[in-house]
């Protein structure tokens, strides 16, 4: 077995994400995520993507990345992390030790850039998954066994929006706010630059650059609450991926209100009638 950084050795993008479906049997990666995730990533590099090879065949493959470039007001603060964004064996490969050089090689070459600590999975807002599903029994005993621990529990909801309907008391809360002068709407493509800077001053840079990337999306969009121009909150559709829902917030000053559920059934609605029966909302805590 050798291994060689994607800089070295390159693969075909289409036979990359099929292998990574191969290898990862409990992850759906579509076209659209690993583009996502690979390509428009403003901070991978592909000397930290290795490649597993037996002879000419790909049997595993790490993608590594580190916060080089985006959100910048991460880079200082994360420069002594790198992540993972997964990890990936041949089903047939598994009993030899691939798993086991790929992550030495990796964790080699962190060590050696000055990182102290390696985070799998959660690399907002690049990331396939935010964790490793539990039901990967052979990667959580690996990464049990190199010292690995977890950080969070988190839960990806699968929705079936054929059961979805808006609930009166929703509608009363809606029909209260708009007396009180609350406004619901779509942001336009060109409000891009507005709801990223609120998202990231009132909740984080990853939710301002999610908002923007919903708003760059053929199926995607942003929802706002606003009063006399004032954005009191936002909720988030199509943005990582076009059957996602998120993030959602609603500025502290004024939760509680009912705000955030007007929010979350206008976004659930706009999927709904984009066709879209099964919607994901990920990464709740
Ligand atoms: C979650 C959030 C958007 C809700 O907004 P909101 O305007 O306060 O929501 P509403 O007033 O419509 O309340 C919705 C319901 O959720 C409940 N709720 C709100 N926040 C909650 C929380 N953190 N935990 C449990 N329940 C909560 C409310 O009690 C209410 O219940 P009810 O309908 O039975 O009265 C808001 O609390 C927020 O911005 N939180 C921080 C960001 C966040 O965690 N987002 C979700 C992950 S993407």
């Amino acid at each position: 077995m050798k291994i060689y950084p994607l800089s070295v050795k390159a693969v075909e993008p289409e036979e990359f994400r099929m292998f990574l479906n191969r290898a990862l049997e409990r992850d759906f990666i579509t076209k659209h995520m690993f583009k996502r995730t690979l390509i428009d990533d403003p901070n991978l590099t592909d000397d930290l993507i290795l490649m597993a090879y037996e002879g000419n065949t790909l049997i595993g493959a790490l993608i590594g990345v580190y916060r080089s470039k985006a959100p910048p007001e991460y880079v200082e603060k994360q420069k002594n992390v790198a992540w993972i964004k997964a990890l990936g064996i041949h089903p047939k490969y598994r009993s030899d030790k691939v798993f086991e050089k790929l992550l030495e090689e990796f964790i080699d070459q962190a060590k050696s850039d000055g990182k102290d600590t390696i985070r799998f999975s959660d690399f907002a807002s690049w990331h396939f998954f935010p964790g490793l599903d539990i039901r990967y029994e052979y990667y959580l005993q690996k990464f049990l066994k190199q010292g690995f621990t977890k950080s969070a529990d988190v839960v990806d909801y699968e929705v079936d929006l054929l059961f979805l309907y808006l609930p009166r008391t929703a509608e009363k809360r809606e029909e209260k706010l708009r007396e009180e002068g609350v406004v619901f709407r779509e942001l336009n493509a060109y409000e891009k630059e507005r709801i990223a800077a609120w998202a990231a001053e009132k909740f984080s840079p990853c939710w301002g650059i999610e908002a923007s990337m919903a708003l760059e999306e053929p199926e995607g969009g942003v929802w706002v609450a606003e009063k006399d121009g004032k954005i009191l909150g936002f909720s988030v559709y199509g943005a990582t991926e076009p059957n996602w829902f998120g993030p959602i917030g609603v500025d502290s000053a004024v939760r509680g209100r009912g705000i955030g559920t007007v929010l979350l059934y206008k976004s659930l609605e706009s999927l709904r009638v984009r066709g879209y029966r099964y919607i994901v909302i990920p990464w709740t805590g």
